[in-house]
């Protein structure tokens, strides 16, 4: 279908980005917004690289169409801090240095945000059950729940 202007708030800024409705929201994320935070992994909403929040819940933006984001807050991995300024969570990432490749951080570090938004004190099981539909292919999955625990803290 052909583009329009669709009006994004993204990471509290708007934003007008010509798109067709159905164009999946990670391309207009990645490509026209130039927010490289998230990744495109599967492209079937199976492996969480590609996690923003919206409306401060996870959300696998491969697979939403940009239309549904329309009058949403969008944030992604650059709305949560700067490498100059790093927030809590990533910064707790850093600490733990939890990547090897780095491929699955952006998924890891947003789906513990939007946990710890709406449950600022989880258990380690709560982590786990969350983090469980993000793949790492490298195996760091140990570094990821510490890095993750102390996130909490
Ligand atoms: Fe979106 Fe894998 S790239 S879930």
């Amino acid at each position: 279908s052909p583009s329009h202007l669709v009006l994004l708030q993204v990471n509290a800024r708007a934003c007008e980005v010509p798109a067709a409705p159905g164009t999946a929201l990670l391309h207009v994320l990645r490509n026209d917004l130039e927010l490289n935070g998230p990744k495109y992994g599967c492209g079937l909403g199976e492996c969480g690289a590609c996690t923003v929040l919206i409306d401060g819940v996870a959300a696998r933006s491969c697979v939403i169409p940009v239309k549904a984001a329309v009058g949403r807050e969008v944030t992604t991995l650059e709305g949560l801090g700067s490498r100059q300024c790093p927030g809590p969570t990533q910064q707790a990432f850093i600490d733990c240095q939890a990547a090897q490749c780095g491929y699955c951080l952006n998924g890891m570090i947003m789906t513990v945000e939007a946990l710890l938004r709406r449950n600022p004190n989880p258990t380690e099981q709560e982590l786990r059950n969350e983090l469980h539909h993000n793949l790492c292919r490298c195996g760091t999955h140990v570094e990821i729940m510490q890095a993750a625990l102390r996130a909490v803290q």
